[in-house]
């Protein structure tokens, strides 16, 4: 679990700048907020950024390979949990990083089938 706020933090300023930097894992990033809220950067795939605000209660899974940054809001803390498949992996490989193998497979499995038109329309 981990608290991210100026008094919780050690490091405080050093990981919020971590976080903040665009960055990948070679694994799924799930993160679980139980108190407070953040946003979440993600891409879309022209490149423009995908504000996604997590608050308590909410959940995000981000896939191994997806390029990402974290801030918090205005609030200033979240406690959220990083709930993992298998062995807890937490390396961030900041941008660029596009030869490792997880990021060709994200690319293959959702930008290429999302631009042949394999995505279904959620309003359809
Ligand atoms: C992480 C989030 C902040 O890697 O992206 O822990
Ligand atoms: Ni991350």
């Amino acid at each position: 679990m981990t608290k991210v706020c100026p008094e919780k933090l050690p490091n405080y300023e050093e990981k919020i700048k971590n976080f903040f930097e665009e960055h990948l894992h070679t694994d799924e990033e799930i993160r679980y907020a139980l108190a407070g809220s953040g946003y979440f950067d993600v891409r879309d795939s022209n490149e423009a950024w995908i504000r996604v605000w997590v608050k308590k209660g909410g959940m995000i899974v981000l896939p191994a390979g997806i390029y990402h940054r974290f801030t918090l809001d205005t609030n200033n803390y979240i406690k959220a949990m990083r709930l993992f498949v298998g062995d807890p992996v937490w390396t961030p490989f900041n941008r660029p990083h596009d030869h490792l193998p997880e990021r060709k497979k994200y690319l293959e499995e959702f930008v290429q089938k999302e631009d042949a038109g394999a995505t279904v329309d959620a309003a359809a």
